[in-house]
């Protein structure tokens, strides 16, 4: 052991309070030496039937415990907050700190020597790992893995593929109410998250390349019985990793930041990567800018030919070699001398791998698209940032100069954008306020709104659409993201009006509202400021506290890490 095992605070004193915590314990049948020195490891998990996408984790737990036994270790289940993407209202985000919250003190109020986080759904990655770095100790992810393919009329049916075009396929193509609940029934048809890649898969995909999953665990299938085998080994690696005081803090270097943005461009990975990973950055005290994904990730070559822009989903991807065959394509772009939980580095890892399908993942010689990462915009429009990922935006739109449509809230969208009188047309650009993180509150994805229904009935697909929100990682189009700062607390987005001018242009990093600083002033100085959305609660605390999309909308008092020590007592 090369340090001293927090738990023996617990369970190693023979005074008063060593009785008390051992012996309520004890209720639970545990034999005695699990007090005398074995490391306690914490099997933190997202298990909720309220997470469809997590449902199966309560099983997993048992599995990673047998490994931890095995490898002479105590292992200690806790639940915290799950966030289940498709349930929870207003969104998920809005609860990501909050979770990440739950973890932290969870992780350090108890006994524990190492962690095992479970996750799957979209959020629960990120959440998880944020408050674990706040404490940083050994910690290890299990991820829970993508649900099988969907099918749907004989063919094959992604995650959100199908949800996003609802409207479409009832206008245009006549689907009938049977269509619509034979693709509602086959869908999700495993236990797993969603197999596109959206946001789970992607966050899988983001702590294997961080390091911190055992080799090839970000895409085995949740039903395939080398996942468990995965969760297996994992218990059995924590209780080494432990003994090692293998920490976050030794993998999660700004190296391993680096690669994650290399390998995220390569899978095509979700726009929320970039918000989720400089959570992530800011809680383990690297830094990390919006503008390092785009230096880091636009040169980088796409290799995964997966749904929402290819053609694949996350079974096929598994069956043809996985993510280590990513990581190993890519090792020209890595820091291949980044260590991981196994203790080898990515460059061990990965060094043998073997492709099994071309469709599926491209070489990096013969790569699916050149320049795939996301491009981080700049203007008056956006003076901190914004974000558009070009693989998924169509070539036409992305250098544009169209007349802004603008909608100043959800509601406002709901109510007139089918309104057959509204002034548009598919060279408009449609503007949404008010969806940001303190203006929503939370920063849901609907920055992919459904265009206007006469416009998709001329058989239009795609319109530039710009918002101080995020889009789900299932969607596609050419859409405007994150813009910094939100509409909500006074941003330039705030004062756009409809008929202003807006120019983008991806190649140019551009982003420009077309009104004079003048007339912006004006506007500014008539402006009144929505009220605020909640006077008492965690949402109080949130909107007082978050910080803008660009920085990762972690709030700022959550920035940095607390360490694993308890001074007090509890008597
Ligand atoms: Fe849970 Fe998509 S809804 S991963
Ligand atoms: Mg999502």
């Amino acid at each position: 052991m090369s340090r001293k095992l927090r738990s023996l605070d617990w369970f190693g004193k023979d005074d008063k309070m060593g009785f008390v915590h051992r012996s309520w314990l004890r209720n639970q049948g545990y034999p005695d030496d699990y007090f005398r020195g074995r490391p306690v490891i914490g099997i933190c998990n997202t298990w909720s039937e309220l997470t469809p996408c997590n449902g199966h984790l309560r099983d997993f737990a048992e599995i990673v415990k047998r490994g931890v036994i095995e490898a002479g270790g105590f292992p200690l289940e806790f639940p915290v907050t799950s966030l289940g993407e498709t349930i929870m209202k207003p969104t998920t985000m809005l609860f990501r700190n909050l979770a990440s919250m739950d973890t932290e003190e969870s992780i350090r109020a108890n006994p524990l020597d190492g962690v095992v986080l479970l996750t799957g759904c979209d959020k629960t990655t990120p959440s998880t790992v944020m408050g674990a770095c706040s404490v940083d100790l050994p910690t290890i992810v299990v991820p829970g893995g993508p649900m099988l393919n969907g099918r749907f009329k004989g063919e094959c049916l992604g995650s959100g593929s199908f949800n996003w075009m609802v409207k479409e396929k009832k206008l245009n193509e006549n689907y009938t109410a049977e269509d619509i609940l034979e693709a509602e029934t086959g869908t999700a048809r495993s236990q797993g998250h969603c197999m596109s890649m959206g946001t789970a898969s992607t966050m899988a995909c983001m702590v294997e390349a961080l390091g911190l999953t055992l080799p090839g665990a970000a895409t085995i299938p949740a039903v395939d019985a080398r996942k468990k085998v995965m969760a297996q080994l994992s218990g059995r690696r924590i209780v080494e990793m432990v003994k090692e005081d293998l920490k976050l803090s030794t993998i999660l270097t700004r190296k391993a930041f680096e690669n994650s943005i290399v390998i995220n461009a390569a899978i095509g990975g979700s726009t929320n990567f970039l918000i989720h990973l400089q959570a992530i950055a800011g809680r383990i005290g690297v830094e990390l800018k919006l503008e390092d994904f785009d230096h880091i990730g636009s040169k980088i070559p796409l290799l995964v030919n997966l749904k929402p822009s290819g053609e694949f989903l996350m079974e096929d991807f598994y069956y043809a070699g996985g993510l280590p065959v990513v990581i190993n394509e890519m090792k020209e772009y890595l820091h291949n001398e980044t260590i991981t939980v196994n203790g080898k580095t990515i460059g061990e890892n990965y060094s043998k791998t073997v492709c099994y399908n071309r469709n599926v993942i491209a070489s990096v010689d013969h790569p699916l698209q050149h320049n795939a990462g996301i491009a981080v915009l700049k203007g008056n429009l956006c003076v901190d940032g914004a974000i558009i990922k070009p693989s998924a935006a169509s070539r036409e739109l992305i250098k544009h100069r169209g007349r802004a449509v603008v909608f100043e809230s959800m509601e406002d969208y709901h109510a007139r954008i089918d309104d057959p009188d509204l002034d548009i047309d598919e060279n408009c650009v449609i503007v949404l306020k008010t969806v940001g993180p303190v203006g929503y509150p939370g920063m849901p994805e609907v920055g992919n709104v459904d265009l206007p229904e006469k416009i998709l009935r001329k058989g239009i697909r795609d319109m530039i659409r710009i918002s101080d929100g995020r889009m789900s990682g299932t969607a596609a189009g050419t859409v405007v993201l994150h813009v910094s700062p939100e509409s909500a607390i006074g941003g330039t987005l705030a004062f756009v009006k409809d008929g202003d001018m807006i120019e983008l242009d991806v190649e140019q990093r551009k982003l420009h509202l077309d009104v004079s600083d003048e007339e912006l002033q004006k506007r500014k100085a008539a402006w009144i400021p929505p009220a605020p959305m909640a006077a008492r609660g965690y949402v109080k605390i949130y909107i007082d506290h978050v910080q803008q999309a660009h920085l990762g909308a972690d709030l700022d008092i959550l920035k940095g890490g607390s360490g694993d020590t308890v001074t007090r007592d509890l008597h």
